[in-house]
């Protein structure tokens, strides 16, 4: 049995993959990413552009926003220390532990609720905007239902702003060498990244789709794209996050930033 496959895995099963997954990994991951991450700062991605510096998601002062497979919560304090009311809901209630424990070393506390973003326990229209740094999206089966969920949940005019993986860097080897610059796989194949035990049970999945799936799952749950950010590598930056790199950052974008207002 191979333990990496590219197979299909619908939500049911890689919602429970990940989960375990993002239990288990919760301390190693913040041990190695948290200083980068900091305690309560907003970091879109690997390339280290933070929402200070992008303001994607306008001025928050006084609005209610969700932050969606939050993690440990870091941008949730972000957005409180600007004035925000935050809501931070991740799937794994070991993240969410952390973030607890990381709420009450910074001094600020958020509200933190275990859930999957393609189900959102929220009343329609309870938010002003929803955000999403790496979480949630690339981890779900049927992203136009968790994108329809966002539109339920967030209030017109409102914004949802996510992050993913470039899509592009689905056709390159997670490699972050030169090896890892050459197209390998069909940007165009959909077939989930699957971590998988002897038996064949998943323990980690990841789903891919093109700009243009992302675009019309978007206009197709009722968001308008604004803007479409891809982070340059910084000189400054000279940090490896798995097949992330500098080599690689200044050659193809690694990190998309969808930024989406409800119509
Ligand atoms: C790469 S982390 C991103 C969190 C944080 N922004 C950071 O940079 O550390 C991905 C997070 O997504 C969460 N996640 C995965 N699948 C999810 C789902 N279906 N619903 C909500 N959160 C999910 C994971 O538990 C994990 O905490």
């Amino acid at each position: 049995m191979d333990r990496v496959a590219r197979r299909a895995s619908e939500q049911g099963e890689t919602a429970r993959a990940n989960r375990s997954w993002w239990d288990a990994a919760a301390g190693s991951y913040l041990a190695e990413h948290g200083d980068f991450l900091g305690d309560a700062d907003f970091v879109w991605g690997p390339e280290g552009l933070t929402e200070t510096d992008a303001g994607l998601l306008g001025d928050v002062r006084g609005q209610r926003v969700l932050e969606v497979g939050a993690g440990a919560a870091q941008c949730s304090r972000w957005l409180a220390g600007q004035g925000a009311s935050p809501v931070a809901l991740d799937l794994s209630g070991e993240m969410l532990r952390h973030g607890r424990e990381l709420g009450a070393a910074a001094g600020v506390a958020v509200p933190l609720v275990q859930a999957d973003v393609a189900r959102l326990p929220f009343a329609a229209g309870s938010f002003d905007a929803v955000c999403s740094a790496y979480g949630g999206l690339p981890f779900v089966a049927d992203s136009l239902a968790a994108h329809r969920e966002v539109a339920r949940v967030v209030r017109r005019g409102g914004r949802w702003v996510f992050s993913v993986t470039h899509p592009l860097r689905w056709a390159l080897p997670d490699d972050p060498g030169p090896e890892g610059l050459v197209v390998r796989h069909s940007y165009f194949d959909r077939t989930p990244y699957v971590e998988q035990d002897e038996s064949g049970s998943a323990t980690y999945v990841e789903h891919h789709r093109t700009l243009g799936d992302r675009v019309r799952e978007l206009t197709a749950a009722g968001f308008r794209l604004v803007d479409l950010v891809e982070p340059e590598w910084p000189d400054d930056n000279d940090r490896t996050w798995g097949a992330r790199s500098p080599l690689r950052g200044r050659l193809v974008p690694g990190t998309a930033i969808f930024v989406c207002v409800k119509g």
